[in-house]
């Protein structure tokens, strides 16, 4: 979602950020009816008690400031904690963009989710594998640039970011276990590889010493988040791992990109099997949050009433979230169709645009919109 800075977008970012309406005003207004209807987004998250977030791109552009004021109140950078976007080479680190958006999230009184500390599969360290080649002990040297990160960006936004994605995708891409080897669709998991899986609780650790205070989350791209699904259940396998271990994790997030065909469970008729795995994540002693669900609208090109299909699914989500105790947030990955990854993505860019959000185009709320307050507002406070 690269966009054109522009000086302009940073003085928006100011001005706008002292007339928006605040969270705790909003909670004081009539309550919402249930099924949400004239209801923003940032009301049902004070009435039901759940995070309602968006990602906002490295430039937080003008248009994002009027949508994110209006409709939400939690934010997670979409790549602007990177390690790809924070150094261009080994040592280096610019902390420039990443100042900006957690200044800006402290001024809205945003809940900020910082995505993401490591992620072996895109936009990962460019220099990383030739510095590591280089090396006479590649596992100590990935351990002390892993710890240098973690001490230098942790530490320097210590009590400033709510959550950090510590972890993201630690998982192969299909299936359970890691990625071992580089292949045309993904490179290896070269934490794992080098490290063994004793990187992700380290990370965990260095990252709790480094900010006591924030939520610590492993991220996962989930294609069926159900109990009986490969890869679900190497997830919760996984968290008990760490869990039984000690390591400090706070929650998993689940992605819940509905971007593949339509039999993720994005797309199944109940709510049932995504929230029995919101419960066993919970059951694990982590707290769960959906943190990037988009849908494809053209997946749901052959329903009757493409949009009303999608936002039936993004219903099903919201209203799992809702249901289970141990779901905390939920975020959407963009605020207007007319930005979304997905019309960049290699694997997606074909049907663009995927209008997968919940603001059209132009910003007025979808259908979608009023299905997530409602799925939202089966919890009350
Ligand atoms: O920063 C460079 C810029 O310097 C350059 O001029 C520009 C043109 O090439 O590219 C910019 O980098 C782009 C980056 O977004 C920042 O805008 C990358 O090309 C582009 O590939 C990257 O896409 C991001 C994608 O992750 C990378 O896989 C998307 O915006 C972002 O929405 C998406 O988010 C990921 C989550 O982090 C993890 N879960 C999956 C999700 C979708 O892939």
């Amino acid at each position: 979602m690269a966009r054109p800075k522009t000086s302009l977008a940073v003085v928006a970012l100011f001005a706008l950020s002292a007339v928006a309406l605040p969270a705790s005003a909003a909670a004081k207004q009539k309550p919402c009816p249930r099924s949400g209807a004239g209801c923003t987004l940032v009301q049902v998250a004070a009435e039901s008690g759940i995070f309602v977030g968006t990602a906002v791109s490295n430039e937080i552009t003008a248009t994002e400031q009027v949508d994110v004021a209006a409709n939400f109140n939690a934010v997670t950078s979409e790549n602007a904690f990177k390690w790809s976007e924070m150094s261009k080479s080994a040592g280096a680190i610019d902390f420039a963009t990443t100042d900006r958006l957690v200044a800006w999230a402290r001024v809205r009184k945003l809940r900020l989710r910082a995505h993401t500390l490591f992620w072996h599969r895109i936009q990962n360290a460019p220099w990383l594998k030739a510095e590591l080649a280089a090396a006479t002990d590649p596992a100590a040297r990935l351990r002390e640039l892993m710890a240098e990160r973690i001490t230098k960006v942790v530490g320097r936004y210590r009590g400033k970011v709510a959550i950090w994605d510590v972890i993201n995708e630690p998982l192969a891409l299909f299936g359970a276990g890691y990625d071992t080897a580089d292949t045309p669709v993904t490179p290896k998991n070269i934490f794992f590889t080098t490290l063994g899986e004793g990187y992700i609780a380290d990370a965990f650790r260095r990252t709790r010493a480094a900010d006591p205070k924030a939520k610590l989350f492993l991220n996962e791209l989930l294609w069926d988040a159900r109990i009986g699904d490969p890869k679900s259940d190497a997830l919760l396998a996984l968290v008990a791992r760490l869990k039984k271990a000690r390591v400090p994790i706070d929650g998993v997030g689940i992605q819940a990109h509905a971007m593949l065909g339509t039999a993720s469970p994005w797309f199944p008729s109940t709510t049932a099997s995504l929230k029995r795995y919101i419960d066993a994540l919970g059951k694990l002693g982590v707290k769960v949050e959906i943190t990037e669900l988009d849908v494809r609208l053209p997946l749901l090109a052959d329903q009757p009433n493409p949009l009303a299909a999608q936002a039936a699914v993004y219903r099903r989500v919201a209203s799992a979230c809702a249901q289970s105790h141990a779901c905390t947030g939920l975020t959407v990955w963009g605020q207007r169709d007319s930005h979304s990854w997905l019309d960049s993505y290699s694997l997606t860019s074909a049907t663009a645009p995927n209008n997968p959000l919940l603001l059209d185009a132009s910003g007025k709320r979808k259908l979608a919109y009023q299905a997530v307050a409602a799925g939202l507002l089966e919890r009350r406070r």
